[in-house]
């Protein structure tokens, strides 16, 4: 039988180079799109196996629409790819009064999986894949209090711990989903060339950081070892092999602050808290 996928922010980037994999392994995959022309547009281009649904991750109307259309056209999802994602953005909040580095990377991943997890954890092999960078690794606490207020937003920081809260979401999401089919696990792309990277602000790190830049081909690797490896246990995080950034993916410890089981609970608690979701 076909297996099901859905990839958020699947029309461009790592999204649409993973939904392309994805297609080309026989998947039918959901494109979770905030823009309907430019879903329309990859959807087009994939072919009969990707379907357009809308999708912005940052609002939670917007995710429950989503979802309402998930949970009337399919009976259970295989694999999950939280991409969806920006990086070093300017201070901006969401509809729901959010900074929307945190909103984008992480509480619309929270929101939106817990919710269908229904639809997955009874799957064999099912599994969530959750997006994370090289940045989890530059961290150095988690911080809640005051993260959606503008009086110490940074941007660089803001993103590291958007990447960090992605991880643990996913470790813990793994521990609390044992006795389930489904296993929850980390990819990360190394830095790698995409519209991401050309969108923010130019400085001498940032222009660094495009000189070492690998194509899509070497980014999206990790993402589909990780969706398709059918000998994954949970909690792995998937990168470029050699120090993060080339060649084949290999398995490596996420920040270590991830394996802190009261520090996941402490953030998962707050998550449940400004989304109304949980999952015990
Ligand atoms: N490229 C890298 O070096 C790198 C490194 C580490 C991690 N990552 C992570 O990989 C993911 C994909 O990055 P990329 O490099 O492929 O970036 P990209 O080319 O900019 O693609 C980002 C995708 O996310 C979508 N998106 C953004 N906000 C959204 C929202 N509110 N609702 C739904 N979709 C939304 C974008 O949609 P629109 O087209 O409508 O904007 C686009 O489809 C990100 O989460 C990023 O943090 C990237």
């Amino acid at each position: 039988m076909k297996k099901t996928a859905i990839v958020t922010g699947a029309n461009t980037g790592l999204g649409f180079a993973a939904a392309k994999g994805l297609v080309d392994r026989d998947y039918h995959v959901v494109l979770a799109c905030r823009n309907r022309e430019k879903g329309r547009a990859a959807q087009k281009e994939l072919g009969p196996n990707a379907l357009f649904r809308k999708l912005d991750i940052t609002s939670f109307s917007s995710i429950e629409f989503f979802l309402h259309e998930i949970k009337n056209n399919y009976d259970g999802i295989d694999l999950l790819y939280n991409n969806a994602g920006i990086m070093y953005v300017p201070y901006k909040t969401t509809e729901e009064g959010f900074e929307s580095t945190i909103a984008t990377n992480y509480l619309g991943a929270f929101y939106s999986t817990l919710e269908l997890l229904e639809l997955m954890k009874y799957r064999e092999d099912s599994r969530i894949v959750q997006v994370s960078s090289i940045a989890m690794y530059l961290a150095r606490d988690v911080r809640l209090e005051g993260l959606h207020e503008e009086k110490d937003y940074n941007p660089w920081t803001w993103y590291n711990y958007s990447n960090l809260y992605r991880t643990m979401f996913a470790f813990e999401l793994d521990d609390k989903l044992k006795n389930h089919h489904t296993k929850v696990v980390v990819a990360h792309p190394g830095i790698t060339k995409s519209r991401l990277r050309k969108r923010r602000k130019r400085n001498l790190t940032t222009m660094g950081f495009d000189l070492i830049a690998t194509n899509i081909k070497t980014g999206v690797a990790p993402v589909l070892e990780a969706s398709t490896n059918l000998n994954i246990k949970g909690k792995e995080v998937f990168g470029p092999g050699v120090i993060h950034q080339y060649g084949k993916p290999r398995i490596y410890r996420g920040n270590k602050i991830a394996y802190d089981k009261e520090e996941r609970k402490k953030l998962w608690n707050y998550s449940v808290d400004l989304t109304g979701k949980d999952y015990k």
